[in-house]
């Protein structure tokens, strides 16, 4: 089955994503085909689909605690398959209604933990990050074979196994006529700048910070809604500098790390934040707009050189759902003054599908076991490439 797959030249992918908001599955159908010297990606669909309650419940008791219970640990690895699988069926079945038959299935699995701050261990400066989401229950639901596990052969070279996107973006959102910074405002935030196409310049990528989580934290603790919809509380209150300055202390925004995740903006900071909101007395709305304009301060700090420096930049696009958040848009609009702020849907392309999208090209790389550079800058230059992802097969019919 992998043989002749590798053989086409056109292929089908399903790329399908978690992110660490634990929100939704998202499933971006998409085709890659190869013409000399190109890859021509096209996105066709996106789908969504939830999670049952308790199994959504159970992925966020596991990446908000430190101790976990293995063996519940083990058997929601093989739920959470199992409900990609399904997920991945449906789409299936939707798709072969239009004649649209899947090849291929790239799945992220979800992220519930990520310890980009490395420790001694056995001698030896060690990251780590563990996704769980058994392929091999999808490859078991959907009879397709699956690439999964993305983020560990970036780790077996000594990265942080985040960002891995970079090399895929590149490719979806390259363009000839202009040189593009894309930010994901999704739990965490993150931007990844494409060079214009021929141009000697590195694409770059990296995590701000927190995107949507702490907002999302914050309203679920004294509201109980699940986001702020539309940025409507964060943007009915008034920012506390103080605030700000206690949350911007936080390690990541002095460190060296490329990326971050629940374990540093997550259940920890969301207690220091209702700290403060009860010492500095402050209304929903103002710790709303507080933590709101962490991730703004977060995005701005991070974009502002790159604008400083590429001065073809015109506009920054944003994807994930932060960019429905009116307050982020609204304030991203105010500190990035000198650049237009447009939705990735201009790009022609969905943004609650652009990560899905993503690791469908990469399940692709798999397949045909392709490098995908991690690290571009000249700095960081990388001696090795890692070809992202594993590939686990369905079962056969007969022996
Ligand atoms: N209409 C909306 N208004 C404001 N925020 C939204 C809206 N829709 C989604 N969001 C935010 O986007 C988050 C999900 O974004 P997503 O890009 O899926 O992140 P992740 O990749 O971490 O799953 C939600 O948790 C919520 O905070
Ligand atoms: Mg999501």
């Amino acid at each position: 089955m992998l043989t002749s797959l590798q053989k086409r030249k056109t292929l089908t992918v399903l790329g399908i994503n978690s992110g660490t908001s634990i929100d939704s599955i998202d499933l971006a159908v998409t085709r890659i085909s190869h013409k000399p010297g190109k890859t021509v990606f096209q996105f066709l669909k996106g789908f969504s689909r939830k999670f049952p309650n308790d199994l959504r419940q159970g992925l966020v008791d596991l990446a908000d605690n430190d101790t976990v219970n293995l063996d519940r640990l083990i058997r929601t690895d093989n739920a959470l398959g199992d409900c990609l699988g399904r997920a991945a069926r449906s789409v299936q079945k939707k798709m072969a209604s239009d004649s649209i038959k899947i090849d291929l299935i790239a799945s992220h699995g979800q992220t519930i933990r990520h310890t980009p701050q490395p420790e001694i261990l056995a001698g030896k400066k060690r990251h780590g990050t563990l996704q769980i989401g058994a392929p091999e229950a999808i490859a078991a639901q959907t009879l397709l074979p699956v690439a999964a596990d993305f983020r560990q052969s970036d780790i077996a070279l000594g990265n942080e196994g985040a960002p891995i996107t970079v090399h895929a973006m590149n490719v979806i959102f390259g363009s000839s006529s202009e040189p593009r910074l894309i930010i994901n405002i999704g739990g965490m935030s993150n931007y990844f700048f494409i060079p214009k196409i021929g141009s000697s310049t590195f694409p770059l990528a990296s995590d701000c910070g927190p995107g949507n989580i702490l907002s999302d934290l914050t309203l679920q603790s004294l509201e109980g809604s699940r986001f702020d919809h539309g940025g409507k509380a964060a943007l009915a209150g008034h920012s506390s500098e103080i605030v700000l300055h206690e949350l911007l202390a936080s390690r990541f925004f002095s460190s060296q790390m490329r990326s971050t995740g629940r374990e540093e903006f997550g259940r920890m900071m969301l207690k220091r934040i209702l700290e403060l909101k009860k010492r500095e007395s402050l209304s929903t709305p103002d710790i709303m707009a507080s933590v709101a304009e962490l991730t703004v301060r977060a995005i701005s700090r991070r974009v502002k050189p790159i604008l400083r420096k590429e001065r073809s930049i015109q506009k920054l696009y944003l994807t994930g759902g932060g960019r429905k958040n009116n307050f982020f848009v609204k304030r991203l609009r105010e500190s990035l003054a000198e650049i237009e702020i447009a939705p990735v849907e201009e790009l022609g392309l969905s943004g609650d599908y652009v990560e899905a999208a993503a690791y469908a090209l990469m399940g692709e790389m798999t397949l045909r076991g392709k490098a995908s550079p991690t690290l571009f800058d000249r700095k960081n230059q990388q001696r090795r490439f890692p070809i992202l992802g594993s590939l686990f097969q369905p079962p056969q019919e007969k022996v």
